[in-house]
């Protein structure tokens, strides 16, 4: 292998007449004492004397200088296959590659430094980086064994150079995006991180929109030693409604104005009047029972409603209600506003995001260090992402505020927010999206605070620009939509060459481009130990329900045979009485397919027609 043609300090052609290149390899290039040359493959080719060797028109061919610099050196080009590689060096020279210098594989500890920037036990193990492979035999033994991968539903061991990502550099280069289309390995790769996450005892809030993110479940039932891992300890799932929700007797007017803000945005006039109702202590009750008082009150006359509230109930309580009733009539003046209220107000309640348990148990989810997942539709957790973020983050603040005045405080830990689908958290032109503004604020100053963001999105193009260009750290799986790709491309180092490759990755590969790094590595993410609960193929799982439907109707069946129409009735209400109803277009069809599988036999003659079971041989 040998430098051929034009160089200078960053991108040369390497040539060799007896193996080829492979991609995202790298190679040493001698003669650059005291310094080592090492270079990145980005481009591969193999020559063939049977193909045209100059395309002028095509940016992917060389130009002719680099065929004339072949034959320069030596190459038959009429009579041989030369195999070429484009390579990037990555090392910082300060001066061109020598032209005709030799090339090669290097040993691991020559390029450790370019590869590795923190040991495995202060950084995450993601993945391998591709193109390694060849580095493998010199490989230290304690960065072995650390990123398996998954492979045609099989978990084996990791082959080449790990991908570790120094995390603590989050304190540099704060936040991390995760880019790709469908099925691109987003969902797997955010899970690689998590169980990371949970290794290392971060405190993590994960807001997952699609019920996927559960750590108890192993990958495969059968995962190799060593590499099963409980994580049952580092985390908690909880449900909005059901164990977490907003307490509204702990809402400041501030919050109640968010909250109903993120159901449809508010006028002035309607925020003014929400500040006005809420009262200390009030509860989701007495809240709502003031607004319609106050409607009543503005839209009836007053001696008639007065006597109505008092019909109501009376005493001291009740007088006092009355009294600020009257002021807020004049503080209010128009029932329109109250109205828009009350009906955000019930929306909100109508999806079950008031709870008294309120965020408790995130918080301490966070002081335990673990990983909280919270559950709810996209919509329901819009809202109280919001609300939970505006908590979460106001504690932290509050708490390093105090720390560097030299005020005591409640201690509050640092901790990193997930979640995926995040152009819909934190969509990019629409200012009115109710999580908007804390992603935002956390994007821009949360690093001061110890406070990280990892979102994942198909559709990087959708989300915040001021984010986008926050997220230092980015991995971008495959991508096909030029929008998206456009994006990419301008917040990313991503080369040409790269984005190039994006549409064609295989699902689980990707672009690492972050500054902890220096340069875009592409990687291969490791296997997760864990599994989504619902990640069986739709397939199988259709299969699975009509083997049960099936198996069910067979246990009935079985005492009625051979079946004729006078049996008919007594199954179905058999089955209706199992609880498995069926109507009988649906048992005639079972009765089919069971014919057709062969376990049954059907006869039919001019009278009737009889199903039996078929004989066995
Ligand atoms: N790192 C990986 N190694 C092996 N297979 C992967 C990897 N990442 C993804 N896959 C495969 O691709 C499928 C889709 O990945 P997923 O993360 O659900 O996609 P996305 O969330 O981007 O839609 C997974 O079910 C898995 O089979
Ligand atoms: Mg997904």
């Amino acid at each position: 292998m040998q430098v051929v043609g034009r160089t200078n300090e960053r991108d040369v052609w390497v040539a060799s007449k007896d193996r080829p290149f492979r991609l995202n390899e790298l190679l040493v290039m001698e003669g650059h004492s005291p310094e080592t040359a090492v270079g990145e493959v980005v481009e591969t080719y193999s020559l063939n004397p049977l193909v045209p060797l100059v395309d002028e028109g095509s940016p992917y061919l060389m130009g002719p200088e680099i065929v004339s610099a072949l034959q320069a050196v030596g190459y038959e080009l009429e009579r041989d296959t030369v195999y070429l590689g484009k390579i990037r060096v990555i090392s910082e020279l300060f001066y061109p590659v020598k032209t005709g210098s030799r090339a090669r594989v290097p040993d691991f500890t020559e390029v450790a430094d370019l590869l590795l920037q923190a040991e495995p036990e202060r950084s995450m193990a993601l993945g391998v980086i591709l193109g390694t492979e060849t580095l493998d035999p010199t490989l230290p033994d304690y960065l072995r064994h650390l990123a398996p991968l998954f492979q045609e539903g099989k978990v084996v061991d990791q082959q080449g150079v790990p991908f570790l990502l120094d995390y603590r550099s989050m304190q540099d280069y704060p936040h991390i995006g995760i880019f790709g289309g469908s099925g691109s390995g987003k969902s797997f790769g955010v899970r690689v991180l998590i169980e990371e996450f949970i290794k290392k005892r971060l405190p993590v809030v994960v807001f997952d929109p699609h019920y996927e993110m559960s750590f108890s479940e192993p990958l495969l039932p059968d995962l190799p030693p060593g590499f099963k891992e409980s994580f049952d300890s580092g985390f908690q799932i909880l449900t909005v409604g059901q164990d977490i929700g907003v307490r509204f007797d702990m809402l400041t007017e501030g919050d109640l104005c968010n909250l109903l803000g993120a159901v449809s945005p508010l006028s002035e006039a309607m925020e003014s009047a929400a500040r006005a109702v809420l009262s200390k202590k009030d509860s989701l009750i007495t809240f709502a029972e003031r607004l319609d008082n106050l409607i009543g009150l503005l839209e009836n006359n007053e001696a008639d409603y007065r006597q109505e509230f008092f019909s109501r109930g009376n005493g001291p309580e009740r007088e006092r209600e009355w009294k600020r009733l009257k002021v807020l009539q004049n503080q209010v003046g128009q029932p329109a506003s109250l109205r828009a209220i009350r009906w955000r107000l019930y929306s909100l309640k109508r999806e079950g995001i008031f709870h008294e348990a309120g965020i408790t148990r995130i918080e301490e989810g966070l002081r335990n260090q673990q990983v909280t997942v919270i559950r709810g539709s996209i919509r329901m957790l819009r809202v109280y992402a919001s609300y939970v973020l505006r908590n979460l983050y106001g504690k932290r603040r509050e708490y390093r505020d105090a720390l560097q005045k030299g005020q005591s405080a409640v201690n509050f830990p640092p901790f990193l927010v997930v979640t995926d689908e995040a152009h819909n958290f934190a969509p990019k032109g629409d200012h009115s999206s109710p999580s908007l503004r804390e992603f935002r604020e956390i994007a821009q100053e949360g690093r001061k605070y110890g406070v990280f963001l990892v979102l994942a999105s198909q559709r990087p193009a959708l989300l915040d620009e001021t984010i986008n260009a926050q997220l230092n750290t980015k991995i971008i799986f495959r991508t096909v939509r030029s929008m998206d790709l456009s994006v990419i491309s301008e917040e990313t180092d991503l080369g040409r060459e790269e984005i190039r490759r994006l549409p064609y990755l295989p699902s689980g590969y990707g672009f690492i481009s972050s500054p902890i790094v220096g340069r875009t590595v592409a990687v291969r993410i490791r296997a997760a130990k864990t599994r989504s609960p619902h990640q069986d193929n739709p397939f199988d799982e259709l299969e699975v329900m009509a083997d049960s439907r099936i198996s069910e109707f067979r246990s009935v069946l079985v005492r009625y045979l051979p079946l004729n129409e006078t049996y008919i009735n007594d199954v179905l209400q058999e089955l209706e009485k199992r609880g498995e109803p069926m109507s009988r277009a649906e048992m005639d069809s079972l009765l089919e397919q069971m014919v057709q599988k062969g376990e049954l036999v059907k006869d039919e003659n001019s009278f009737v027609t009889v199903f039996r079971l078929a004989a066995r041989d």
